[in-house]
């Protein structure tokens, strides 16, 4: 049995609740940070890691998502046809080939959460660990992925930060036995717990290198927070077995499944844009004075 992760997971058939109406028609990954989906940044770090195969848990409603992620030849034959060769050849480079790329589509039927989700792509992992990537959490700066195929050892491992108390509640929390560098090591895992019942302020977020036998424990998982097949409870079965290890990750990371966090990234990058940062210090200098004027 191979260690190299060669399968990510993206559990992308969520109901985006939280960005409607925006979210009606158009899938939340599919919302964009200046002018690039969610769900291409995720893809774009599952990548830059050498992961081979990449398996997208969607679901039926949501077929925009293939649109996007899948090469679309005609499109780029009419922007050739329109003289813009180089816009073709980007798409080119972010989408998928369905004859070069090892890419899998399976659908989710029923929003049972996330460690359902995970198991809807059983069949279709590559041999070894595997890589789950939520692309609501983004993360930019340094490929976070990358940075966790490269420290994985053995177990399961998840991308970890420490958060404020308050928001302790929104997260899978660590129950932290030490620490090694960079490494958190856990015997437990509690998802979304009350802020007096939080075993510390280390949360996970959502990158994940699995053992295998994730699988297993999912199939047996019973429902837990919030009536759903929790990936956290699942983590957390057989950590006797299985250890935990938390990440601490060296990019910044955005909140994409808030407003606030798809505003902080949306400034951000804007600010590293040398046109878009005049735009963003003229608007806030303008809102400034507008203020004191008041
Ligand atoms: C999921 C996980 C949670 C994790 C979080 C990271 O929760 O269940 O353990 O901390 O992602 O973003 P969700 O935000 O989907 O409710």
């Amino acid at each position: 049995m191979t260690t190299k992760v060669q399968t990510a997971i993206f559990p992308v058939a969520g109901l985006g609740t939280r960005f409607l109406p925006a979210t009606k028609a158009t899938p939340k990954e599919l919302l964009p940070v200046l002018d690039t989906p969610l769900i291409q940044y995720a893809i774009d770090e599952a990548r830059a890691a050498g992961i081979k195969r990449m398996v997208f848990v969607s679901h039926t409603s949501k077929p925009a998502i293939e649109r996007h992620v899948m090469d679309d030849i005609r499109l780029r034959r009419e922007l050739e046809a329109r003289g813009k060769p180089r816009l073709a050849e980007e798409l080119k480079e972010a989408a998928f080939c369905p004859k070069s790329d090892d890419v899998v589509f399976t659908m989710q039927d029923e929003p049972r959460g996330l460690g359902h989700a995970v198991l809807c792509a059983r069949d279709h992992v590559l041999d070894g660990p595997v890589a789950v990537i939520l692309p609501d959490d983004l993360i930019l700066g340094a490929p976070c992925i990358g940075e966790m195929v490269e420290a994985y050892d053995r177990g399961h491992m998840v991308a970890t930060m420490t958060v404020a108390p308050e928001d302790v509640s929104k997260y899978g929390v660590l129950a932290v036995t030490g620490h090694d560098g960079r490494i958190t090591h856990a015997h437990g895992m509690v998802e979304k717990p009350a802020a007096s019942e939080a075993p510390s302020r280390k949360a996970v977020i959502g990158r994940y290198v699995l053992d295998a036998d994730i699988f297993d424990a999912l199939e047996t998982q019973a429902p837990g927070a919030g009536g759903e097949i929790q990936l956290t409870d699942a983590i957390a079965k057989r950590a006797q077995e299985r250890p935990i290890s938390g990440f601490s990750f060296s990019g910044t990371r955005f909140d994409c499944g808030s407003k606030s966090g798809m505003l902080e990234a949306t400034l951000h990058l804007a600010e590293q844009d040398p046109e878009l940062a005049d735009v963003l210090y003229a608007y806030a200098g303008a809102h400034t004075r507008t203020q004191s004027a008041a």
